[in-house]
């Protein structure tokens, strides 16, 4: 394994068929799922030389919390059906490495399960479900498990339709039972108002995922959002969509540095995620990249991703001449939007 492409054939043989439909999927003809991953061969680095890069550095700052490196672990569900340990093993590598690890609502194990695999940057992704009482709760065990920002999933009102699950007749086993959310329970009602409702219960930075649009973007520093994640939820959701990459320079110059803004969508290698930074990134989130390594060596599979991928970014980084994340601007990047 010396990368991720590597654990993403690995994972395909190892894990049943019927089970990683669910994790390699997309919604619909895959379109917006394959334009992730071709977005990234659309852009070129622009590397300057003459440059003292003796000491690079990948850390850096998310809304407060200090991580080490601008790449982190994008929500992802049901981690138990790649790993005995799932989530927990997943928030022990991240632990570990200091990378920072967002928790799904449709975790598998409980926070505080997760808050004893030892303390590491960790954020929480919040689903709503149409019984509020349960967000409620949902919340409040959160909030007790230590979590730094919230991130508010907004591009699910309803789940997109995956064709390879269809086919394949994927379902959550019952004894997998996530303890906070079902899939089948997330609320189409969800408006810009309820922005309110979430602050006032858990009074937590606030991240927006899944944004696609400059109109939104606006939309989300207006209500106060504190950083904006641009994704298209890796092609999952509606098909035909931009990819994350594509979407990310008009959200970048409608926020305009108002708040922080993320990517997530096809990252595979360091040098993605040096191209996310240069489009107006603040860091950088991969899904499917960490679950590929959970199901092929469980914690110390995602342990060796994260460091294949740190390892890149801080080479990439010297090689385009600059010593920190910090230091990846526009002049960085040079390439055709689709
Ligand atoms: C198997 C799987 C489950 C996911 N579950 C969630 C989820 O529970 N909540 C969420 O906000 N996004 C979820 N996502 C979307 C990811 O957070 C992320 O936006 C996307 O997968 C990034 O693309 P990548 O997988 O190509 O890195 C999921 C993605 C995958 C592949």
């Amino acid at each position: 394994m010396i990368n991720v492409a590597d654990y993403v054939d690995a994972a395909r043989e190892k894990i049943a068929p019927e089970v990683w439909c669910y994790f390699e999927g997309g919604a619909g003809d895959e379109v917006t799922l394959r334009g992730n991953v071709a977005a990234y061969e659309r852009w070129q680095l622009r590397p300057r030389m003459l440059v003292d890069v003796s000491a690079v550095t990948t850390a850096t700052t998310l809304l407060g919390t200090e991580v080490a490196s601008p790449l982190g672990i994008a929500p992802f569900a049901l981690q138990r059906l790649l790993d005995p340990d799932g989530e927990v093993a997943t928030a022990r590598a991240a632990a570990a490495a200091g990378v920072l690890m967002c928790v799904s609502t449709l975790t598998t194990r409980t926070h505080a399960e997760i808050a004893s695999a030892g303390d590491g940057p960790r954020w929480f992704q919040l689903y709503v479900v149409r019984d509020r009482q349960r967000t409620l709760d949902h919340m409040q065990e959160a909030r007790e498990a230590g979590y730094s920002a919230l991130v508010l999933t907004v591009d699910a009102p309803y789940i997109g339709r995956r064709e390879r699950d269809v086919r394949l007749g994927f379902e959550t086993p019952p004894d997998l039972d996530p303890p906070y959310a079902k899939l089948s329970e997330l609320t189409p009602e969800l408006t810009w108002r309820d922005l309110e409702w979430i602050r006032a219960e858990m009074p937590l930075p606030i991240v927006l995922k899944g944004i696609l649009t400059r109109e939104d973007a606006e939309l989300a520093v207006e209500h106060g959002a504190d950083a904006v994640w641009v994704s298209n939820h890796g092609g999952r959701q509606l098909d035909g969509v931009a990819a994350g990459l594509e979407a990310l320079p008009e959200v970048a110059e409608a926020v305009a540095g108002r708040c922080e803004v993320y990517v997530d969508g096809g990252i595979r290698r360091g040098t993605d995620v040096l191209k996310a930074l240069a489009l107006g990134a603040d860091a950088a989130f991969a899904a499917r990249a960490f679950a590929c390594a959970l199901a092929v060596e469980g914690e110390a599979g995602v342990a060796h991703a994260l460091s294949l991928l740190q390892d890149e970014i801080a080479l990439g980084l010297g090689l385009l001449g600059c010593t920190s994340p910090q230091q990846v601007t526009t002049a960085h990047v040079q390439g055709t939007p689709s």
